[in-house]
């Protein structure tokens, strides 16, 4: 049997602006709502910051929404992550020269929407535009291709804090426009887009730049997301029609914990609550169960009459999604808990974790790439994969991380199942933070995932030096065999 990838197999990696890029203030962007969070740990959340009226700066967890008519935000003494990150602002030539070394065919990464709109509307910064042309321009010289996310996590502050954020039907007309401009000028660059990253994830003032938790406020930013997704696909198509705009969910398979028909049924539910996303995002239509659970809930979601007619046209072309680890779904409220990507999930017995407790499954990344495929039969890309771990520098200077490289050979033996076996249609895979880049979920540096380690400690202290992991080399390995040799 072939025991290579198929000829042209997209051999990458992803990373993400708010937590790579750093340049906060420069080169014109304006503030986005990721700027405002402090960095933190397991056992100090992150915390966003606003100024009250008195001048005074107060927090309020992650998870809590912000006061509406806050307006200032960042606290002199604290640390902001995403405002210096990994520093891929500054050093952009140096790490694609590293991508490059690997063998990468293609970068995934996200462009800053305030740094194009500082305000998220309809001023453009063209020292924003030029930033990403030299790094869009920088990947073509080595033959690498980008993967552009347009919005990963991140809002123009001042849609959040004039207009609610995606509360607002506004942010619709102000993303397309982003969108417009973006694909415009980076038509003969870029190729492959994704629309909002893990846009089943987007619920917060953070990601959302919403004021209030509430349902129906949830439900109605999501429907805004999907139009604007969904139009901005065709305005896609129409501006080159070779383009390929995919959407991005978090993909975190669920099995029943015992064949009880009810651990079945909690088990469909939560399938269902990323599956709607897909559902509407790839079928161009919302499907029954999400429907009826709004009926329930006395949701009543605002469509205008030419909505059903824009989502059914601005399907999607490919579905990017991450891959991390499964849980379990049990009608026993009493079973164990462990940690999850965004999720508190119930222990499945017979997998490990890692140090975050999330479970490692690499047969789960094959059960995924089934489940998609039989679901929607599009192509798909696998555009987030990774192992959060705590890396050491040993007294040579090497990094030996054996537990990352294992975890990768586990789960590219899984991704060439589906494929090789199994026929799924698959056109890439993008290694999450193949640098190091901040966490998401902890804002902590010390959870990495890179092949190349950056010199940044979990306080914004360190030199921004990039060094070589031992995966490096296995990973650019299996890249010069297409994925014979793991
Ligand atoms: C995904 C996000 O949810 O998971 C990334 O798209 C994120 O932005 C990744 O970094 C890993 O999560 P964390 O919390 O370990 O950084």
């Amino acid at each position: 049997m072939n025991n290579q990838m198929p000829e042209g197999f997209l051999w990458g990696g992803a990373t993400a602006a708010n937590q790579y890029e750093g340049g906060y203030l420069s080169g014109g962007k304006g503030l986005s709502t990721l700027d405002a969070i402090t960095g933190g740990s397991h056992t100090s959340p992150r915390m966003i910051t606003f100024r009250t009226a008195d001048g005074e700066y107060k927090k309020v967890t992650k998870e809590q929404s912000l006061p509406e008519g806050a307006t200032g935000y960042i606290a002199p003494e604290l640390y902001y992550p995403s405002h210096v990150a990994t520093d891929f602002y500054h050093h952009y030539k140096e790490d694609i020269a590293l991508f490059a070394e690997m063998g990468f065919k293609c970068f995934r990464m996200s462009i800053v929407w305030s740094r194009i709109c500082p305000n998220g509307m309809y001023d453009v910064n063209e020292e924003g535009l030029r930033f990403y042309d030299n790094v869009f321009d920088e990947c073509l010289k080595y033959g690498i291709e980008p993967v552009v996310t347009i919005n990963h996590f991140d809002t123009p502050m001042y849609l959040a804090d004039v207009y609610d954020g995606w509360a607002s039907r506004e942010l619709v007309d102000f993303y397309v426009f982003f969108c417009r401009t973006v694909f415009e000028r980076y038509k003969d660059k870029v190729r492959y887009w994704m629309t909002f990253n893990e846009i089943n994830f987007l619920r917060s003032w953070t990601q959302i730049g919403i004021h209030s938790n509430d349902p129906a406020t949830k439900a109605q930013a999501h429907h805004h997301l999907f139009v604007a997704s969904a139009r901005a696909v065709r305005l896609g198509h129409e501006i080159n029609p070779d383009f390929k705009i995919g959407m991005m969910v978090s993909y975190i398979p669920s099995y029943p914990m015992t064949c009880r028909p009810e651990d079945v049924w909690e088990s469909i539910e939560f399938n269902h609550e990323k599956e709607f996303f897909m559902d509407v995002q790839c079928r161009g239509e919302y499907p029954a169960y999400r429907l009826k659970m709004y009926e329930r809930m006395g949701i009543e979601v605002r469509m205008q009459p030419e909505d059903a007619e824009i989502l059914k046209a601005g399907a999607v072309d490919y579905v990017g999604f991450s891959y991390y680890m499964s849980t379990v779904s049990t009608a026993d409220k009493n079973a164990e808990m462990t940690g999850g990507n965004q999720i508190m999930a119930y222990r499945n017995p017979y997998l490990k974790e890692s140090q975050w407790g999330w479970a490692i499954d690499p047969l789960g990344l094959r059960i995924s790439l089934n489940q998609i495929y039989d679901r929607y039969r599009l192509p798909m890309f696998i555009v987030e994969n990774g192992f959060g771990a705590v890396d050491t520098i040993e007294d040579d200077g090497s990094i030996i991380d054996d537990y990352r490289i294992d975890y990768f050979r586990a789960h590219i033996q899984a991704v060439k199942d589906a494929v090789l076996i199994d026929g799924v249609d698959l056109i890439g895979y993008t290694p999450w933070g193949c640098i190091d880049v901040v966490s998401s979920g902890t804002g902590e540096m010390k959870k990495r995932y890179g092949f190349i380690y950056v010199d940044m400690d979990d306080t914004g202290h360190g030199t921004l030096e990039r060094r070589r992991k031992k995966s490096f080399y296995w990973y650019k390995h299996v890249i010069e065999t297409n994925g014979a040799e793991l």
